[in-house]
């Protein structure tokens, strides 16, 4: 009786750490993937820390690679509703001339269409249309890139005020594309 107990008790621990370890080989495997694919934007020590940070906070956790894909959307859609955030902030000094005030305007446009993007790209996962879930990647991927490209134009000093959360923002977006071509094996 004793002895059963305890070995079910075994059983179960090693039934647990089995699904750890796989969670983190599951991360890790397609992270060194995409870096791979993409070595000059994606790291791969930055996709491994965000998706084990948030599958930690998942019950039950991620099994395959469409639940990966599934918390990079959630946490593209998050970080694009900071940057809007931010960019309200931004927009309230009065210090600011004309063409910073006027690509900010252009960049909160652009961040609000990455978000509604998003939603449609969380419902194509659920439906399994990756083909739209890459095309519309690709749309936020440009967005992102107009956005930073522009106020880096015109903003004083050359550099965006938004540099930082472009650098993560884009990682979260190629990352999610190199994910639909693993999965639909392109
Ligand atoms: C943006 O993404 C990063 C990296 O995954 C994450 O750690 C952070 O919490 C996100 N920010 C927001 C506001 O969701
Ligand atoms: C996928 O995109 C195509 C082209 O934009 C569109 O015609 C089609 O309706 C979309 N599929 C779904 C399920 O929304």
């Amino acid at each position: 009786m004793r002895f059963t107990l305890i070995v079910s008790k075994i059983f179960i621990v090693s039934l647990f750490l089995f699904q750890i370890s796989n969670g983190s080989d599951l991360i890790s495997k397609n992270c060194k993937e995409a870096s791979k694919r993409d070595p000059d934007i994606i790291t791969y020590d930055f996709c491994v820390a965000c998706l084990e940070e948030a599958s930690s906070k998942l019950h039950p956790p991620p099994t395959n690679l469409e639940d990966l894909l599934g918390i990079l959307i959630t946490l593209s859609k998050n970080n694009a509703t900071n940057v809007l955030s931010i960019i309200s902030k931004l927009s309230k000094d009065k210090s600011l001339d004309k063409f910073a005030i006027l690509t900010l305007q252009e960049c909160s446009d652009l961040y609000e269409q990455s978000e509604f993007y998003l939603d449609r790209i969380a419902s194509f996962l659920k439906s399994k249309v990756f083909d739209n879930v890459s095309s519309y990647l690709g749309g936020i991927r440009t967005f992102s890139d107009v956005c930073n490209d522009d106020l880096s134009a015109k903003w004083r000093g050359g550099i965006s005020p938004l540099s930082k959360e472009y650098q993560i923002f884009v990682q979260l977006i190629w990352i999610s594309n190199d994910f639909v071509n693993i999965i639909t094996k392109s």
